[in-house]
């Protein structure tokens, strides 16, 4: 932790390559979106199927159902059904939560190229967002607009080399809080304090940062869906 910073530097992840049975407590998931895969159409939804044709590029298509397959075929681990069988709800600004089988288990989801993190809680809400490290143009005017007067005060002041990637530290708190709550970016805002915060580098090339309650132990079990590291972004 630096005084330009409030975050402690992201984790470095160590994934498990292979999947213990699911217990209880926070688990992230690394999903590598373009390894050769067997993707099972079968599992989707009529309403997957239907958003996965409406996707006119093929590589988003080919990604968007990859995702989805794993999330069932992952989820079906948690909540003991077959990945075809969850039905999922959404609630009022579209975050999505598994309405069946009854399940104490929360989840959320985030993409960005070639890369997905899925991560689940059984003990209350998560968010998770993931970013490709990239320049980001109009920091100061989404700072302005988003962060709190210290954080922009802190961007402004950070060397230029550092300013991208602390910048996207504040995004993806700000974002994974506002995914853990639901409210997503145009709703009500989170409260900082009811929420814990753990950055991580799920992949080099990447940052992501996990929300959940504050309170809640913050020990989490890392684990990878296929093992071949994703191209970076
Ligand atoms: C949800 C949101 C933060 C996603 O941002 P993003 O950077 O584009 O995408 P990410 O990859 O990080 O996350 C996308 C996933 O988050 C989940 N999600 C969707 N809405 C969510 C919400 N309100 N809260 C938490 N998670 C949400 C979904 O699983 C989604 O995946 P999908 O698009 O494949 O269905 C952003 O799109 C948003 O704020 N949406 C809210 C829209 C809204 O307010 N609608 C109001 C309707 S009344």
């Amino acid at each position: 932790m630096t005084e330009s910073s409030p975050f402690a530097p992201p984790v470095t992840v160590a994934w498990a390559d292979h999947a213990p049975p699911p217990r209880g407590g926070l688990h992230v998931w690394r999903i590598a979106l373009d390894a050769p895969d067997h993707a099972d159409l079968r599992v989707l939804s009529a309403g997957e199927t239907a958003r996965a044709d409406r996707l006119a590029d093929p590589a988003r298509r080919r990604r968007f159902i990859a995702l989805r397959v794993a999330a069932r075929h992952i989820l079906a681990r948690y909540v003991e059904a077959e990945p075809h069988a969850i039905e999922f709800g959404a609630g009022h600004r579209g975050k999505p939560h598994v309405t069946r089988p009854p399940t104490p288990w929360a989840f959320n989801l985030s993409d960005s190229g070639a890369l997905a993190l899925l991560a689940l809680d059984d003990r209350g809400p998560v968010g998770v967002d993931l970013e490709g490290l990239r320049a980001v143009a109009r920091w100061d005017r989404i700072a302005r607009r988003t962060f709190d007067e210290p954080a922009h005060r802190a961007l402004a002041a950070a060397p230029a080399d550092a300013r991208d990637e602390l910048f996207l530290a504040h995004w993806t708190a700000h974002e994974a809080r506002q995914k853990a709550t639901g409210e997503g970016l145009h709703g009500v805002r989170a409260d900082a304090a009811q929420w814990q915060v753990l950055h991580f580098r799920p992949d080099p090339g990447w940052i992501a940062a996990l929300a959940f309650a504050a309170g809640v132990e913050p020990r989490v079990s890392w684990l990878d869906y296929r093992h071949v590291p994703p191209a970076a972004p």
